[in-house]
C-alpha cells in the first residue's frame, strides 16, 4: 500500500498543478485508458535520446542475439516485460521462451488487451534472471514491475497493430495499482543506446549496466533504495506545509 501510494505521489508531482493533493492512483478499466505518445508503440515510434541517466551508443558484447541480465534486489513476485520494434518495424513484446509475441488488434478501435504469454518472471529476491533478444530490437523498453503489468494492442494509421503500454500519468491506468519503472534502449544490432529514464518518473529505483566488447562495464547507478518513499515522504510534508505540489518534486 505505501508502494502504491508512492507511485501515486510521484505522479501527481510529475502532473503539477492538475492535481491539487496527492492522488491514490486506482486501476480502471479498458475505458480508462489514455494513449498519449508516451505509451504507445506503434509502427513509426522513434524513441531515444542521450544526456543524463543514458549510455549512449556503445557497440555490444557480441552482435546479433543480445542477453540481458537482471539483478533483482527488489522484492519477490517481480515481472519483466519488453517491448520495440523488430527488424522490420512491427512492434512486438518478449515472450519468456524467447520469441518475439507479436499482438494482433481487432478493427474497432478499441483497445484490446494482450493475453499472450509476456510475462517474464523475475528470479527472486538476491537473483540474477537472463533472457536473450532474439535479434535487433529498436525503440525498446524494459517494463520491471512488482506485479503484473496490462498491456494493450489496437491498430495504428498504417493499419499495424499497436502496444499500449501503461501510463505513469493516468490515475486510472490499467496497471495504476502496480508499482513499475522501465528503462529505455535500442539495439540496431550492433550498436546499444539505453537510457534509465528516471528524469520522467520514479516508480521503482533502476539502476543499469553494458558490458562493451572488450568487458569493460559501463553503468548508471540510478536512486538509491528507498528512493521512491523518502521522494514522497518529502512531497508529502511539503503538501502539509503549505498545500500544494509543486514540479519540483517530481
Ligand atoms: C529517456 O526516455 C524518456 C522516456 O521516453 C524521455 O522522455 C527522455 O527524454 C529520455 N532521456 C534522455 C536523456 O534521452
Ligand atoms: C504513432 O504514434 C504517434 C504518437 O502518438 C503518432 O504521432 C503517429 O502518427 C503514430 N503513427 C501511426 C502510423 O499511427
Amino acid at each position: 500500500m505505501r508502494a502504491f501510494l508512492g507511485l501515486a505521489l510521484a505522479m501527481a508531482g510529475l502532473i503539477g498543478q492538475s492535481f491539487a493533493k496527492p492522488t491514490i492512483a486506482h486501476a480502471g478499466g479498458v475505458d480508462d485508458i489514455i494513449i498519449t505518445e508516451d505509451n504507445i508503440l506503434n509502427s513509426t515510434t522513434v524513441r531515444g535520446g542521450e544526456g543524463a541517466g543514458s549510455i549512449s551508443r556503445i557497440k555490444a558484447a557480441q552482435a546479433g542475439a543480445f542477453p540481458i541480465e537482471v539483478h533483482n534486489n527488489f522484492d519477490s513476485g517481480m515481472f519483466m516485460y519488453i517491448t520495440g520494434r523488430d527488424t522490420s518495424g512491427t512492434p512486438v513484446l518478449l515472450g519468456p521462451n524467447g520469441q518475439y509475441v507479436y499482438p494482433q488488434a481487432d478493427n474497432t478501435g478499441v483497445p484490446k488487451e494482450i493475453t499472450g504469454d509476456i510475462a517474464i518472471p523475475l528470479n527472486p529476491q538476491g537473483q540474477t534472471t537472463t533472457i536473450t533478444l532474439p535479434q535487433a530490437l529498436i525503440s525498446a523498453r524494459i517494463y520491471l514491475a512488482h506485479g503484473n503489468l496490462k498491456f494493450f494492442t489496437v491498430k495504428d494509421g498504417n493499419g499495424v497493430s499497436a502496444i499500449v503500454e501503461p501510463s505513469a500519468a493516468n490515475p486510472l491506468d490499467p496497471s495504476a495499482e502496480v508499482q513499475w519503472g522501465f528503462i529505455e534502449f535500442n539495439y540496431d544490432g550492433t550498436f546499444v543506446f539505453a537510457n534509465i529514464s528516471f528524469v520522467d518518473f520514479v516508480g521503482i529505483p533502476l539502476g543499469m549496466g553494458v558490458t562493451l566488447a572488450s568487458g569493460e562495464q559501463q553503468t548508471v547507478q540510478g536512486l538509491m533504495s528507498g528512493a521512491v518513499n523518502n521522494i514522497c515522504n518529502g512531497m508529502k510534508a511539503q503538501t502539509a506545509a503549505d498545500g500544494s505540489i509543486g514540479t519540483d518534486y517530481a
